[in-house]
């Protein structure tokens, strides 16, 4: 990562948001497990499989749920504005096969960041349209914008409208 930022060093400040999300931040939670070859365990595997081509095919953004009886399970992939497709399937993909590896057997887990940055989520609850304010995480960019302060200014402003009228 600090390769890429020295590299990258001459580069707007503000790509160097874009690198600082480079990290994986993975949350495997505790609350419940599965083993692998049950009813939760081949549905987990079927419904992080349909995100992988569905969320390059419907713009950066899907979710799915598989709904029956005591095996619910809801799951949402989704991308930055600018990815491009194929960095989008390849970086879901990495997330994903991270997600699988790193909490085996958690019925809840979320991961967010990677190169190029994307959120997988998945839960036995349903969690779509909900706001929740855990987990936070904070970055900061050590970049000096004094030179470009006006433009940093009218980005940022517009970029927070558009947020809060999403
Ligand atoms: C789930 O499994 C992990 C080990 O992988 C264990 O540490 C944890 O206590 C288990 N949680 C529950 C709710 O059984
Ligand atoms: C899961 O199923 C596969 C194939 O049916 C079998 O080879 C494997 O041993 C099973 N794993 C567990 C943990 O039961
Ligand atoms: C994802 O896409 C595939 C083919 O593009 C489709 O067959 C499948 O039903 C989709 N998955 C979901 C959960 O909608
Ligand atoms: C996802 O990544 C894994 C591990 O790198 C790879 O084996 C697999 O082929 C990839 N899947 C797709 C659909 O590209």
């Amino acid at each position: 990562m600090w390769i890429k930022l020295k590299a990258l060093s001459s580069i707007l400040s503000h790509l160097l948001i874009v690198i600082a999300l480079v990290d994986v931040n993975q949350r495997c939670y505790d609350t419940g497990n599965f083993t692998r070859n049950s009813t939760y365990g081949k549905h987990r595997d079927l419904i992080l499989a349909s995100l992988l081509p569905n969320v390059s095919a419907n713009g950066g953004f899907f979710t799915a749920s598989i709904d029956q009886n005591s095996n619910k399970i809801y799951a949402l992939g989704m991308f930055r504005g600018d990815s491009t497709p194929n960095g989008c399937y390849t970086g879901l993909n990495a997330s994903i096969q991270d997600l699988i590896a790193s909490c085996p057997n958690r019925k809840e887990t979320l991961s967010w960041g990677g190169d190029p940055p994307c959120l997988t989520r998945y839960a036995n609850r349903p969690f779509f349209e909900i706001l929740e304010l855990q987990p936070t995480n904070a970055g900061y960019n050590t970049a000096d914008i004094t030179s470009i302060l006006t433009q940093f200014d009218t980005i940022w402003e517009s970029l927070m409208d558009r947020v809060v009228s999403c």
